[in-house]
């Protein structure tokens, strides 16, 4: 893909994931729940800090599966605002860098890392997942939690992540794969299908072994994600008068725009097969 193309795509999704404000919209959503902005706590921040199908379950979830290991480097390509990165050194004692294209995002994750007790712990980079911004060789785990979907080339990724691997390092990845029949928009990951590069399990399988890297495991995981997405959808519905309004923290906060059509097309596209979530962990040689 051409430079000006990627810059163009890099522009987008930024206006696509940070619409205004993200951490003054953060610090506002945590206000507006009763809670002290200053002293966040990573439960409270895990209600919207994990942007991806399956929330903290699902995180935590693949830690156990791979076995991570306290001490480990790991880089978290497409981090977000920093929940998975937190997760995982807070509860499995990894090192965690976090990378993301999403400016806004950084500088989230480094102000939400504060208020909850954490900023010296966890580090994050603005960068892109083509040209990661770190030494080659310096990590045991890239991790990679459903930002593989606006990637165009994923032979590319699967190159920089073994330039990043350690030898024998391993790639855990989260993502949502093609089923059968339309994607409905807009998604989460892009509002329309321009945005949208979500691959089928065989043409995702072979870009990553074109690129050297040898599978270990492949998972499917629409369950656990629809369960959450259907979840997440309740909690969004409006509720009989009299009832207690739904939480003011909720991914909402990350996602100003048509979220409840968001939650509403996720959880239609697993429910229907038109998308599957995959977890799958790769060894480089
Ligand atoms: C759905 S969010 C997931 C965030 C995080 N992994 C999580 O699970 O909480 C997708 C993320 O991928 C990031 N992203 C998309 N394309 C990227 C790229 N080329 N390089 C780095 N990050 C990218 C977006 O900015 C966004 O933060």
């Amino acid at each position: 893909m051409p430079s000006s193309d990627n810059q163009a795509l890099s522009l987008a999704l930024n206006a696509h994931y940070a619409p205004g404000d993200v951490s003054r919209r953060i610090l506002a959503a945590v206000r507006a729940a009763g809670l002290d902005p200053q002293e966040i706590s990573r439960d409270a921040a895990a209600l919207f800090d994990e942007f991806h199908g399956g929330g903290r379950e699902s995180t935590r979830a693949l830690a156990r599966a791979v076995g991570l290991a306290s001490g480990e480097r790991v880089l978290d390509v497409g981090c977000g605002v920093g929940g998975p990165a937190r997760t995982l050194c807070a509860e499995f004692g990894c090192a965690v860098t976090g990378v993301d294209l999403t400016h806004e995002f950084i500088l989230a994750a480094k102000l939400l890392s504060q208020r909850v007790g954490m900023a010296e712990r966890v580090t994050f980079l603005h960068g892109s997942a083509l040209a990661l911004p770190v030494a080659d060789a310096s990590f045991d785990w890239v991790w990679s939690q459903n930002m593989l979907m606006n990637i165009p080339d994923k032979q590319r990724f699967a190159q920089e992540i073994r330039r990043v691997l350690k030898p024998g390092g391993r790639c855990a990845i989260e993502t949502v794969v093609a089923g059968q029949g339309d994607i409905l928009y807009p998604c989460f990951w892009a509002a329309e299908p321009a945005l949208s590069f979500v691959a089928t399990p065989a043409a995702l399988r072979a870009a990553f072994s074109a690129a050297g890297l040898e599978e270990q495991s492949w998972t499917d995981t629409t369950a656990l994600v629809l369960a959450h997405g259907q979840r997440r959808l309740a909690g969004m519905l409006p509720v009989p008068a009299g009832e207690a309004a739904s939480a003011a923290l909720g991914i909402g906060v990350l996602v100003p725009d048509r979220v409840l059509d968001k939650t509403r097309n996720a959880v239609r596209n697993n429910e229907e097969g038109r998308t599957l979530a995959v977890q799958s962990v790769w060894r480089s040689p």
